[in-house]
């Protein structure tokens, strides 16, 4: 696993379940029609897959980690109904059209290649159906950031060229919004 043993325990914690459920979560989905048939990419350990479960009409989660998608299958997969792949989101294993929302949370800098990440919006594009949406959060770069990323894979995206890349994937209306930590993304499909 890509994250050392201080960002683990801050991806468990409650304070970080805090914030996530009380604000970024709200701001990051805010207009997503979550009510669908939604997937999930990079759930960790299932902090924001908690918040999405009762607002989906359906969630199926992918996570890259085999350790952390069998825990979870144990947890929130058998807690909530959730469905629970170990795969990658840039090698998804749907069929096209398959999703009406695809989201994903503080995982984007986790993906070690600029080319790995362009490949999952690919894969997100290739999944949502027409008229979906794809959307979510990652972190702003700061001292603090890099330091608890220390010996992680860390690889930012900039949320500026976001847009760019988010449209050359195959999405349309590509919108980034900066907040105080974090940005926040949206883009659609025809
Ligand atoms: C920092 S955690 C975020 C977890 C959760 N979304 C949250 O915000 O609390 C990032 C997660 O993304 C997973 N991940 C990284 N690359 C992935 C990929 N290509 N496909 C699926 N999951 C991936 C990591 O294994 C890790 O569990």
């Amino acid at each position: 696993m890509a994250m050392n043993r201080l960002h683990r325990k801050i991806c468990r914690s409650e304070e970080w379940a805090e914030r996530m459920h009380g604000t970024t979560l709200p701001w990051a989905t805010r207009d997503v029609d979550l009510t669908g048939n939604v997937l999930e990419i990079g759930p960790g350990y299932g902090v924001t897959t908690r918040w999405l479960a009762p607002r989906a009409g359906a969630l199926t989660a992918v996570e890259v980690d085999g350790t952390m998608a069998a825990d979870l299958r144990d947890t929130v997969g058998a807690e909530l109904g959730v469905d629970i792949r170990h795969g990658d989101g840039a090698d998804l294993p749907f069929p096209d059209e398959s999703f009406d929302a695809v989201v994903c949370f503080t995982m984007l800098h986790h993906v070690p290649t600029p080319a790995e990440q362009d490949r999952l919006f690919a894969e997100a594009a290739r999944v949502l159906r027409p008229g979906g949406a794809f959307a979510g959060i990652d972190s702003r770069m700061s001292l603090r950031f890099r330091l608890i990323h220390v010996g992680d894979t860390l690889n930012p995206v900039d949320p500026l060229t976001l847009p760019a890349r988010l449209g050359a994937a195959g999405f349309t209306g590509p919108g980034t919004e900066l907040g105080e930590r974090s940005y926040r993304f949206r883009a659609g499909r025809e």
